[in-house]
C-alpha cells in the first residue's frame, strides 16, 4: 500500500463512518416511514463499508457528527426533493474513487455496487411524497422578502417625514 493509497483509504473510511451518523440522524429526523426504514439500511451499509476499509487501513476512527448535523439542517431547509438528489450525487461520486483503488483492494467491489444502489435509492425516495416534511425554504424566502420590503417602507416613511418637516 502506498502512502497516497493509505491517505485516500483513511479519508474514505472516515467518510463512510460520517455517513453512518448522517443516515442514522436522518432516520431519526424524517417522518416518512419508508425514508426512515431506507436510511437505517443505508446506515448499516455505510458501517459495513467502513469495516471493509478498516481491514485495509488497520486504523480505528470515530464517526464525526458535523456532516450529520449539516445534512439534517439542510433536510429541514431544502426538503427531500432537493436534498436527496444532492446526496445521491455524493454517493455516485464515491464510485470512481473506489474504482481507482479496486485493483489493489478487491473487497471494494461490493462497496462500489452499494454506492450505486444508494444513489438510486435516494432518487427513488425523493419521489415518494408519503408523510412529507414541509421544506422551510419558501418561508425563509418569504421572511427575507418581508424584511427587505419593511426596510424599504421605513426608508420611504423617513424621507416623507423629513420632507414634511422641511415644509414647516
Ligand atoms: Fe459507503
Ligand atoms: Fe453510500
Amino acid at each position: 500500500m502506498t502512502e497516497e493509497q493509505k491517505k485516500t483509504l483513511i479519508k474514505s473510511q472516515q467518510g463512510e463512518l460520517d455517513g453512518v451518523e448522517t443516515y442514522l440522524m436522518l432516520a431519526d429526523t424524517v417522518h416518512n416511514p419508508s425514508d426512515r426504514k431506507a436510511f437505517k439500511l443505508l446506515a448499516a451499509d455505510e458501517g459495513r463499508h467502513a469495516a471493509v476499509i478498516k481491514k485495509y487501513t488497520g486504523t480505528v476512527l470515530k464517526p464525526g457528527k458535523l456532516q450529520a448535523r449539516a445534512v439534517t439542517i439542510l433536510y429541514h431547509i431544502l426538503g427531500k426533493k432537493i436534498l436527496y438528489p444532492l446526496m445521491a450525487r455524493f454517493e455516485y461520486d464515491a464510485i470512481p474513487k473506489y474504482r481507482a483503488l479496486e485493483r489493489d483492494f478487491p473487497e471494494l467491489e461490493s462497496v462500489i455496487n452499494d454506492e450505486k444502489r444508494h444513489g438510486d435509492t435516494l432518487h427513488e425516495l425523493a419521489k415518494n411524497g408519503e408523510e412529507e416534511d414541509i421544506p422551510k425554504w419558501p418561508f425563509i424566502l418569504a421572511a427575507i422578502m418581508i424584511l427587505i420590503r419593511t426596510v424599504q417602507l421605513v426608508r420611504i416613511i423617513r424621507k416623507f417625514v423629513a420632507k414634511i418637516r422641511q415644509l414647516h
